[in-house]
């Protein structure tokens, strides 16, 4: 079954062509990061207009990239939510047209479990049961999954998620949007126990996450500092950084421990960190765990993701109808 997915609930237009909900023959991603840098964060009416401008092309890159003609598609999967309505609503009302013209079903896809069934696209997939991180701009959580299309959360951030404390920390620093990359790279030439900050892990038995406090820490240390911080700036982000994945391995390694699986797998945006990567794999070796990280370029957003999932949800007789809608909070 050749799937064509379409992701635009953010900040990227992308689209791809999957086979069989694991053979990734395209994957476009249109990254809009120009776009919203000079505002330090994505700005939703200049994000809609960027997913006018770039869907079609991006949608006809994906399938000359496949090697496919619209002809060969079964089905259209699409983000239905969470994310910006009105970016939403570009690939949402696209793909309904798409499917409608081509008189093949469309069914909308959850964004979040699409990050989490991404570990399917890559070699080597876990096993179900298995425990499931997700990290990224929007969210974070932990999952306990059983199927590819069914997961129960067992914890999740009460504020800011991961991927937003890195971005509003970077923006504080005057580093630029998105902050997550950024932060990763300098933070290796810092020193983490420099400048520490405290680890929130809120009550060490659930996996509930807080991240606004350690991003109102390094605030705080900033203005104590003012003439000073600018020299720091490395050690501050390194401190940063290893407070949040301390947290986040912690945090991720329990879950599965206590939910008796062997397998981990840690999604979403910032699953690219390359210290979280590094920590988790080692410290989870020593639970006689399996870390499952998808390569970078599939951990942010892609349409390959969306593709994969939508070839199970097709599988069990779901599909989408003409008058769904989109939904901008999560369901899970
Ligand atoms: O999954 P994603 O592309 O979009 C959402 O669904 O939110 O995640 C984007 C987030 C951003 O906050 C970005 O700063 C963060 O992932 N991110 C990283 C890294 N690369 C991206 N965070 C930490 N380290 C990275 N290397
Ligand atoms: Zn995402």
């Amino acid at each position: 079954m050749i799937i064509l997915g379409i992701e635009t609930s953010c900040d990227e237009t992308a689209a791809a062509v999957v086979a069989d909900g694991h053979r990734c023959m395209s994957s476009v991603v249109f990254s809009q990061i120009e776009v919203h840098h000079p505002f330090g964060g994505v700005v939703p009416e200049l994000a809609s207009r960027k997913h006018i401008e770039g869907i079609v092309p991006v949608v006809n890159r994906s399938l000359q990239q496949a090697g496919v003609t619209k002809k060969e598609l079964d089905a259209v999967a699409v983000t239905q939510g969470p994310g910006l309505v009105g970016a939403l609503l570009v690939g949402f009302s696209f793909a309904k047209a798409y499917a409608y013209g081509l008189n093949i079903p469309y069914v909308g896809i959850d964004h979040l479990q699409a990050h989490v069934n991404t570990v399917f696209l890559e070699e080597n997939p876990p096993p179900f049961p298995y425990v499931a991180l997700l990290a990224s701009g929007g969210h974070t959580a932990i999952y306990y999954v059983t199927d590819h299309t069914r997961m129960e959360l067992l914890g999740q951030t009460r504020d800011d998620a991961a991927g937003e404390a890195y971005d509003k920390v970077s923006r504080m620093l005057g580093l630029g949007y998105p902050g997550g990359r950024m932060i990763d790279a300098l933070a290796r030439k810092g020193d983490p126990e420099k400048v520490m900050f405290t680890r929130p892990y809120l009550n060490k038995t659930d996996y509930d996450f807080s991240f606004s406090g350690i991003k109102t820490a390094v605030n705080r240390y900033i203005q104590k500092h003012p003439d000073t911080y600018r020299k720091q700036i490395a050690d501050i982000v390194s401190g940063f950084q290893e407070a949040v994945v301390e947290v986040l391995c912690f945090k991720a390694i329990q879950a599965a421990i206590e939910k008796k699986c062997r397998h981990l797998a840690l999604v979403g945006g910032v699953a690219a960190n390359s210290r979280l990567r590094e920590k988790t794999t080692r410290d989870a070796a020593d639970h006689q765990l399996t870390v499952h990280i998808p390569s970078p370029k599939l951990c942010g957003d892609n349409a390959a993701m969306i593709a994969a999932l939508g070839y199970h949800y097709l599988k069990e007789g779901k599909r989408s109808e003409l008058d769904d809608d989109v939904y901008s909070r999560s369901r899970k």
